[in-house]
Formats: structure tokens, sequence, C-alpha cells
């Protein structure tokens, strides 16, 4: 049998778990990639932190060049994150003749133009199974398995993070801050949390999926986003409370006026499929025109899941799948035309709003009046005791169905009454 060497580059917390699978399955992996595979070079800077694999001796070093210059390495998994180092790092890889797996979302996100181009014009390949929905193989069902359909939409839970600090804030009635660090430890959460809890991870997935299933290019950052930092325990009582679980819930679709993106928290109704999406699981629903709707489930983060996603990608790259796909898909490529994306003041929805307050005799009338005054109509209002003072009120909204545009002024506006204290709390509704 053919052998065939790899370098690991980034060794953090999914680097651990391929070099686990490389060192532990070495006759699973040959099978399927019909070589076999050395694990030859681990790069990282950090060369001290003690990690849950033992390498043989040598294995790990910091030499980049090393790896890169070596004639026989034929796949560079490349893992480490954020996107200035990670980008040079895999343009130094294709630029040395090596096709390269990823799980880096904001590095694809960010660049993918750039990348995708290089790759295409040296004969390489780039996969990035691991890029979206940890374990769930999200990319390979869009970009081969349902290849015969126009994807209609997409609505997806693409962060674990999130999923498990809403799940365990609404089964346990968890604080925030100690379900955050508990992702962390469980390796769920980004280096940066924040990235995580302010959205920005999922959209930059939902960017990855807008390239792949609409041929869409978009800035992530042009995508409307919202996080789950602003939300209290007091949201999740009241969606529990209208019969509705919150979920960070990332949406393509695509309507006559063109492709609808955005993410949010959002109030999905329980029984529904999202809604029982636990823990650091991810679920992404599909309808497509030929398949109707499809469901996938799965853990979307951690670092097995993701090792599961990298080392297929791996496999089909060194058994020459990748390559087939790669170039039928044509991503990022200037010959796609997309389709247009909608303006974001124009996507439809309805919302909860959650409002502090301090409680006055024309309150209610002042709030109608501004939701009026933007086209938006009010489905139901309460108005509850704030238990700390009997000055305040909470005020909880939901609206019919209105827009982003109309929604973003109406609340912009109400924010500016005098009696409004704090920043109003937002949510989508699901239909
Ligand atoms: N921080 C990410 C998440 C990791 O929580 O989903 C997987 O991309």
């Amino acid at each position: 049998m053919e052998k065939v060497k790899v370098a690991l580059v980034g060794f953090g917390t999914i680097g651990s778990g391929v070099a686990r699978l490389l060192l532990e399955e070495g006759p699973r992996i040959a099978r399927g990639a019909r070589k076999q595979v050395e694990l030859a070079y681990v790069v990282d800077k950090d060369l001290k932190t003690k990690r849950n694999v033992t390498l043989p001796d040598g294995l790990l070093s910091d030499d980049l060049d090393r790896a890169l210059n070596d004639p026989d390495v034929e796949v560079v998994v490349q893992l480490v994150g954020g996107t200035d180092a990670a980008r040079s790092i895999m343009l130094r890889a294709l630029d040395s003749g090596k096709n390269v797996v990823t799980a880096n979302k904001a590095l694809l996100a960010a660049h993918g133009p750039e990348l995708f181009d290089k790759a295409r014009q040296l004969g390489r390949t780039i996969a990035f199974e691991a890029a979206v929905g940890g374990g769930i193989p999200v990319i390979a069902t869009i970009g081969q398995s349902l290849t015969a359909n126009r994807i209609e939409s997409i609505d997806a839970i693409l962060n674990g993070t999130c999923n498990f600090i809403l799940s365990e804030m609404e089964q346990h009635g968890s604080d925030y801050e100690d379900v955050v660090a508990e992702a962390q430890r469980l390796g769920y959460a980004e280096a940066d949390p924040t990235m995580d809890v302010d959205g920005s991870d999922a959209t930059q997935k939902l960017a990855i999926l807008a390239q792949l299933a609409f041929g869409a290019s978009v800035d992530w950052k042009d995508i409307p986003r919202m996080g789950i930092d602003s939300l209290a325990a007091a949201d999740i009582q009241c969606a529990q409370g209208m019969g509705y679980s919150i979920r960070l819930v990332a949406t393509a679709r695509l309507g006559t006026a063109g492709l609808e993106l955005c993410v949010a928290p959002t109030f999905v109704s329980e029984g529904t499929p999202l809604a029982g999406v636990q823990g650091a699981f991810n679920a992404v629903q599909i309808v497509g025109d030929a398949v109707g709707p499809l469901l996938l489930h799965g853990l979307g983060a951690g670092q097995n899941p993701t090792a599961s996603a990298v080392v297929a990608d791996l496999i089909d790259t060194l058994a020459g799948r990748t390559a087939i796909t790669f170039n039928a898909l044509n991503l990022w490529s200037k010959q796609t035309v997309g389709v247009p994306i909608r303006a974001l003041r124009e996507i439809p929805g309805r919302f909860y709003l959650r409002l502090d307050i301090e409680t006055q005799v024309d309150a209610v009338n002042q709030i109608a009046r501004v939701l009026q005054e933007h086209n938006t109509a009010i489905d139901s209002l309460a108005q509850y005791e704030d238990e700390e003072s009997e000055d305040r009120a909470g005020m909880v909204i939901m609206t019919q169905e209105t827009t982003e545009g109309n929604i973003t002024d109406a609340v912009g506006q109400i924010e500016k009454l005098p009696f409004v204290q704090a920043e109003a709390v937002r949510c989508r509704v699901a239909d």
C-alpha cells in the first residue's frame, strides 16, 4: 500500500483529537484512504502545554518550513484559529504544493475567494467539512448529496456554545457566566468566546453555507446578526411561558426578492425540531425543491466530533474524492453568478421585544404609537412588576410580521423615550 505523510498544523483542542485518531486508528484510515497515512509532523508555537494525547518523541515542533519542505507530505491539516496567521499558513501550504484540510470558518468567511482561487491556480484542494456544524456532514450533504436540488431554505443552529448556554439556562436555570465558563472548559467555545455569544461564529458559518448552497458571495459582517449576549433569564422564562424555546438560529431563505440571510436569537415553538436541540448539538434544516425538508442533527462542537469531520476530509482528499467535488463546486469563483442578497432592511419577521421601563400613565400608548409609526402591529403586550422596584416594570411585546428595517427604527426610537431604562432585548419569532 502506498505511504503518504500528513502534517498537522495547530495542536489545540481539535488538533489533539485529530492526532489521536491518526495515531490510534491507522488501519481504519488506511482502508478509507487506500493509503497508509503517517502523521509525520505536528507543528505548533506552543510546545509546552500538556494535551490529552501523547505524541511519539520528536513529532511536535514549531518548524513549519520543515513540514512544508518535505515533498512526501501530501496534505496539511490546518487547524490554526483566527485569520491572519491562519491565512498566511494556508497560502504557504498551497504554495508548497500541499492540499489543505481546515476547520477554520473565520478564515474561509474572511478570505474564501483568495484562498480558493489560489488553490485552483495551483491545482490543489481545500476541504472544510469541520468548518460548519462540527461533526455534522453538512458540507458533504449540500455539496454532494443535494446537487440535484435548488436549495430553498436553511434554518440552522450552528453554534454549539450558544446552544449549550441556552439549553442549560432553560433546563437548569443556570447562571449565564457559569455556563460560558463550562462551555470553555468542555472545549466548545472559541479562544475568545465573544465570537460565539455575539453570533459572529454562527454568521461566519452561515456565510459559508450561503456560498455553498446559493453561490452567494457575502461578507459575513454584512449579514444581520444578533447574539445571545443580551438575553437574560427573564427572556427564557417569557419564551417558556408562551410555549417557545430560544435558540440562536441562522437562516438563509430564497425568496422572490433574493436571498434573506440573518442570525438571531429566535423563539422556536416547543415540539419543533430546533426547539428540541439540546447542549452542544447543532441542527440544520434544509428544504430542497426535489428532496423536500431534511434535518441533520449532531454534535456541532467539541474535540471528537470536529476531529471526525477533519479526518473524513483527510481521507477524502487522499482518496481523490475532494478534488472532484472541489473542482465541480468551483466555490468563491468569479465565474459563479450567485443569487442576489435581499437588503437587510427588507427582511420580514415577527419579533419579541422586552423593555425595562419606569412606569407611567401613558407608557404603553407612547410605545404603541412608535410601533404604529413604523408599520408594526402588536400581537400581544404584557407588563409585569419589577420585584426590586415598584416604579419600574418589564414590558414584553410580540409583534405581527414587519421588517428588520421597521423594527430597528422603532426600537431605536423607543429606546430614546425618557421612561425606557435600558436597551431593548429583541428576538425573532419563527413562523
Ligand atoms: N465555538 C464553536 C461552537 C466551535 O461553539 O459551535 C465549533 O465551530
